[in-house]
C-alpha cells in the first residue's frame, strides 16, 4: 500500500442511477468529489430513464474519473484500492460503473471493492464529522429508499429496523412536483417553495404513526394520494392552488413522520447517534426539525453537507477505503451489478481472499508495468 495502513487512497465510483460520481478519499478525508449528471435529460420525462442513464454514464465516465484523479492531486497508480456501487440501484446504469472500475482495477493491479449504494451514503458521513459512533443509528432517505438502519460496524453490519412499506420520501416529493408542474426532480424545488409556505396551513395525513401501527415503517403513499386530491378539488373548483402552503404543508408532513420515528428508535434502542443519509437529507426543513428534536431528546444529529447527500461518488469512496483500513476482503473479479443487493450486505466479498493477498496476487498476475499511464 503506498500510504500508512490507516489511510488508504481510494476512488469509488457510482452509477446506480443518474449521477455519475467519482470521488477519491484518503481515509476520511475527501480529496475530489465529480460529478456528472444527466438529470437534465430525464427532467421532461417527470423520472430517470434507464437507457438514457446508462448511455449517459459511459459517456461521462472516463472523462470523470479524470478529473476527480487531477482535482485530488493524485496518481492512479498511489491508490489503494477502486471501490464501485455494485447496488442496489438500475441494473444497466450499475452495470457501466462496474465494468469501468473492473477495468481500472485490473489494469492497475489493484484491489477491487464492489459495495452497497445504502451503506455508502451512511459512510460519506465520517467525510463530513469523523469516524461513525459504533452504534449508529441511520435514517436513509433517498429517491428509492427509505428506511431506518442500525449499524455497529458500516463495513460488516447493517440492521433494518424499518422500511417505507409503498414510496419512498425522495419519490414522494417528486410526484407532488410533477401535480404541481415543479419539475424534476422535484425535493429541491419543494423545499424552495415551502419556505415561503405555511407549513399548518393544510392538515395532510401522518402515515403509519397510529398506536397499532409499525413504530419504524414508513408509508407516504396515501399522504401523496391526499395531497393530490386536495389539489385537484382546488383546480375543479377554478380556485387556485396555493403552491408554497401546499408544499410547506406537504413537506411538513413527510418530515415530521420522518425524524418522529427515527427519534424514536434512537431512543428505544438505547443509541444516542443518529446520522441522515441519501438526497432527502439535504432538505432543509428536515435538517432543521431533526435537529431540533435530537437535541430535545439528548441524541447527537450528524447529517453531511447536501452535496455528499445525494448520489456522488465521494461516499462510495468513503466505504471503499474504510473497507481497506478494516481489512476486508476485496470483491473477485467476476464481481457483477446487483439491482437488489440487500442492505444487509454493505460489499461484496471475493472468495476467501483477503485484500491484500488478492491484491499481491493479481500484481504478480499481470505485472506489465502501468497498463495505466
Ligand atoms: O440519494 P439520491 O440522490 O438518489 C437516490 O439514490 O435515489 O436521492 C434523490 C432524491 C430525489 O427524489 C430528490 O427529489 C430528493 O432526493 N431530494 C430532496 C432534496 N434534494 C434532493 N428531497 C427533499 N428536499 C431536498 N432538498
Ligand atoms: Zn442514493
Amino acid at each position: 500500500m503506498a500510504d500508512s495502513r490507516d489511510e488508504p487512497l481510494v476512488l469509488g465510483i457510482e452509477t446506480s442511477c443518474d449521477e455519475t460520481g467519482v470521488g477519491v478519499v484518503r481515509g476520511t478525508t475527501l480529496l475530489a468529489d465529480a460529478v456528472a449528471s444527466s438529470v437534465d435529460e430525464h427532467a421532461r420525462f417527470g423520472g430517470v430513464v434507464p437507457e438514457v442513464a446508462s448511455r449517459a454514464h459511459l459517456e461521462a465516465m472516463v472523462p470523470t474519473i479524470d478529473r476527480a484523479l487531477k482535482e485530488a492531486g493524485v496518481s492512479a497508480r498511489d491508490l489503494d484500492g477502486i471501490a464501485v456501487t455494485a447496488g442496489p440501484g438500475l441494473a444497466g446504469a450499475l452495470l457501466v460503473g462496474v465494468s469501468a472500475a473492473k477495468a481500472y482495477a485490473y489494469a492497475l493491479g489493484k484491489p477491487l471493492y464492489g459495495v452497497n449504494h445504502l451503506a455508502s451514503h451512511i459512510c460519506v458521513d465520517q467525510l463530513e464529522h469523523g469516524p461513525l459512533p459504533e452504534p449508529t443509528m441511520a435514517l436513509l432517505v433517498s429517491g428509492g429508499h427509505s428506511s431506518l438502519l442500525l449499524s455497529t460496524d458500516i463495513t460488516s453490519d447493517v440492521r433494518p429496523m424499518g422500511a417505507t412499506i409503498d414510496d419512498a420520501a425522495g419519490e414522494a416529493f417528486d410526484k407532488i412536483a410533477r401535480v404541481l408542474n415543479l419539475g424534476f426532480p422535484g425535493g429541491p424545488v419543494i423545499d424552495r417553495y415551502a419556505r415561503e409556505g405555511d407549513p399548518n396551513a393544510i392538515a395532510f395525513p401522518r402515515g403509519l404513526t397510529g398506536p397499532r401501527d409499525p413504530a419504524y415503517d414508513f408509508s407516504f403513499s396515501g399522504l401523496k394520494t391526499a395531497v393530490a386530491r386536495w389539489i385537484e378539488a382546488r383546480r375543479a373548483a377554478g380556485e387556485e392552488v396555493p403552491v408554497r402552503d401546499v408544499s410547506a404543508s406537504f413537506q411538513e408532513a413527510v418530515v415530521d413522520v420522518l425524524t418522529r420515528k427515527a427519534v424514536r428508535a434512537c431512543k428505544d434502542q438505547g443509541v444516542d447517534h443518529l446520522m441522515i443519509g441519501g438526497g432527502v437529507a439535504a432538505n432543509s426543513r428536515l435538517r432543521a426539525l431533526a435537529q431540533e428534536r435530537c437535541e430535545a431528546a439528548g441524541i447527537r444529529l450528524r447529517v453531511p453537507r447536501p452535496k455528499l447527500c445525494t448520489d456522488n461518488g465521494a461516499m462510495v469512496a468513503a466505504l471503499g477505503a474504510e473497507m481497506v483500513a478494516r481489512d476486508r476482503a476485496a470483491s473477485d473479479w467476476d464481481l457483477s451489478a446487483d439491482s437488489s443487493l440487500p442492505v444487509t450486505e454493505p460489499h461484496v466479498p471475493g472468495q476467501g481472499h483477503t485484500r491484500s493477498h488478492h491484491g499481491h496476487d493479481h500484481i504478480h498476475e499481470v505485472s506489465k508495468e502501468n497498463l495505466y499511464s
